[in-house]
């Protein structure tokens, strides 16, 4: 994507106007941040233990935090949870040597051994903010609870972490996942961006509500369907033509996104903890075009909007199709699900 400046002053002025929000539509402040390495060396407020029922020490890391840590953390668990901890509660103790101020210590549900209520996953991370709250930490590190010892599969352990603290309304306004190896830091990168095709959908529809009716999208899948894309672009008269060919608009009017890319937008990022008014904001800002027209059409903004509508109760991602290859009309909503979406209105001419 190459840089593009705003030559337009009129342009430059409706862009400015838009500004760039740094928080989202549900109003979260939070940010989410990937680290690679020891929870125990993470300087935040608060670091998350992944504890048992006794909340004596273990191995994983739990050992770890108690090992850096120091005998303090065990006395204080000792003496603030004489009976241990249930699972999926959380409860703090001091930090000790570390350089964090204290230890949420949680107790995941143990996959391996047939606790599979992904509830009791959730309220660890939910219990853990919360008790964040209360000890007024504006910052905290998890680690990948329940992934380890526990057996919970990475990639579903990762979507319940990153799903439930983009959720949870907290006063924590910095989070940081932290990943012990490189497959758990790409089940937290996966997490992060399972929400990116959706985001950027809701993005467009934004820009619609702004009056931006020229914004256009073309969805398909990578020619080893392995991957979900998009192209962002003005209105063209061969994107969505009313014969059914639609063709991807030419890439250097066109902000391209695969799946592939997990949460890398053009020159920014997109996840879940991202609104689509931010999305709104980073498209305009990458292709000052999506605002060169104000020009009214009704028609496709509201062809969209029925799209999205499938999109969201199905849950599933649209696909554009193109006559010749394609004997249903129309798009598909879900690749293979047979729910099919007409093709969109042509652009006003
Ligand atoms: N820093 C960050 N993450 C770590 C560290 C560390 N020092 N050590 C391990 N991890 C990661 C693991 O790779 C895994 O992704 O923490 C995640 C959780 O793994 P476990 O520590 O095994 O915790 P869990 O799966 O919840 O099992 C808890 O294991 O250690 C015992 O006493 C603990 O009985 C409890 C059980």
């Amino acid at each position: 994507m190459t840089e593009r400046s705003i030559s337009d002053p009129d342009l430059a002025t409706r862009v400015a106007a838009i500004g760039f929000g740094a928080t989202g539509q549900n109003g979260s402040m939070v940010s989410i941040d990937l680290i690679l390495g020891d929870i125990t060396t993470v300087a935040a407020d608060a670091i998350v233990n992944a504890a048992d029922n006794q909340m004596r020490g273990g191995g994983g890391v739990d050992g770890a935090i108690h090992r850096a840590g120091g005998s303090t953390i065990l006395a204080d668990c000792v003496s603030k949870f004489p009976n241990g901890l249930a699972t999926g509660d959380a409860g703090w103790t001091t930090a000790g040597n570390l350089p964090a101020k204290w230890v949420i210590h949680t107790v995941g549900p143990n996959y391996s051994a047939g606790e599979t209520d992904r509830g009791l996953l959730v309220s660890c991370y939910r219990r853990a903010l919360e008790v964040a709250d209360e000890l007024g930490a504006r910052s905290i590190a998890f680690p990948l609870i329940s992934a380890g010892v526990y057996g919970w599969p990475k990639h579903d352990a990762a979507l319940a972490a990153v799903e439930t603290i983009a959720s949870t309304s907290t006063s924590v306004d910095s989070v940081k996942l932290v990943a012990f190896d490189e497959r758990t830091l790409h089940a937290f990168e996966a997490g992060l961006s399972h929400r990116t095709p959706l985001r950027l959908l809701q993005g467009v529809r934004v820009l619609h509500d702004r009056g931006y009716h020229a914004a256009r999208v073309f969805p398909g899948m990578s020619a080893s369907g392995m991957y979900w894309r998009v192209s962002i672009s003005p209105a063209t008269t061969s994107a969505g033509g009313q014969d059914g060919h639609v063709t991807p608009p030419a890439s250097d009017q066109a902000i391209r996104y695969s799946t592939s890319s997990l949460r890398e937008v053009a020159s920014g990022t997109v996840d879940i903890t991202t609104s689509p008014e931010d999305v709104a904001d980073l498209l305009a800002r990458e292709l000052p075009t999506l605002l060169a027209s104000r020009a009214e059409d009704p028609p496709y903004v509201e062809w969209y909007s029925g799209l999205l509508q499938l999109v969201e109760r199905h849950d599933a991602l649209p696909v554009a199709y193109a006559d010749y290859f394609d004997d249903e009309p129309g798009w598909e909503v879900g690749w293979g699900s047979g729910i099919r979406y007409p093709h969109p209105p042509a652009p006003n001419a």
